[in-house]
């Protein structure tokens, strides 16, 4: 594979609605890099659980899961079928939290994601990673972690947004209360719960559209000189 402009793996966590898939697809097309969602992960084991009523932490440890790291082209294959849109279905969404929590779940998925990011690296040079502990248990040496936010309200309403586009339909309240209750449980949760890590950069997007947000993170990335060859704009 051809060598993209990033050097180096971007973290970039937060909480859901805050744009944090579409911003780090945009800004690993922009860099060129991998991309890897690795929320789609933790749904499609969900979605595996879902469908054999079988204790999470064999699920995980006997599926099969693919993924494209290409920012353009996202599918994800479970034991070789293509689940990229049930993954996102209301089922999975309501239960994601739950199977995520369990800690051999993410230990299995952790040490797959480790390896993605190694391989891209190794092949691409570069790797935009989404999640919520990728800065502070995935890539704890990442070149760059940045911690995405925005009020609920703001995320609800993007949920809302991606939900109607996709036809499934919602009302902004229920997907508010959704919204806060994985929020909650993410959070919370034993095992690498959702929380900012010490040396990222916040960057709260509620005031913020989608070309705003990734122009923000490419400066962020030139001054911080992971895409050589780019004068550092400060
Ligand atoms: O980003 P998302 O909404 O597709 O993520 C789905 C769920 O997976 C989310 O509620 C929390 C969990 N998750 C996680 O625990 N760790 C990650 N690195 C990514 C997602």
């Amino acid at each position: 594979m051809e060598q993209g402009d990033l050097r180096g793996v971007v973290a970039l966590d937060g909480p859901s609605g805050t744009g944090k898939s579409t911003v780090a697809r945009r800004l690993a097309s922009a860099l060129k890099s991998g991309y890897l969602d690795t929320g789609a992960m933790y749904r499609a084991v969900t979605l595996a659980v879902l469908r054999s009523g079988g204790d999470p932490a064999a699920v995980a440890a006997s599926t099969r899961l693919e993924l494209s790291t290409d920012p353009a082209d996202q599918v994800i294959l479970l034991d070789g079928r293509d689940v990229s849109a049930e993954i996102r279905g209301p089922e999975v969404t309501l239960a994601v939290s739950a199977v995520s929590a369990v800690p051999e779940v993410r230990r299995i998925l952790v040490q797959q994601q480790r390896s993605i990011i190694a391989s891209v690296i190794a092949s691409v040079g570069g790797i935009v990673v989404e999640g919520r502990d990728i800065g502070t248990v995935v890539s704890p040496d990442a070149e760059l972690k940045i911690y995405l936010t925005a009020s609920a309200d703001a995320r609800a309403q993007r949920r809302s947004r991606q939900d109607l586009a996709a036809g499934r339909t919602a009302t902004v309240e229920a997907t508010l209360a959704d919204v806060e209750r994985r929020d909650r449980l993410d959070s919370t949760r034993a095992t690498s719960p959702l929380r900012k890590a010490d040396d990222a950069v916040e960057v709260d997007t509620t005031e913020l559209d989608l070309p705003g947000v990734v122009a923000e993170l490419l400066a962020i990335v030139d001054n911080r000189g992971l895409r050589p060859g780019r004068a550092v704009t400060r």
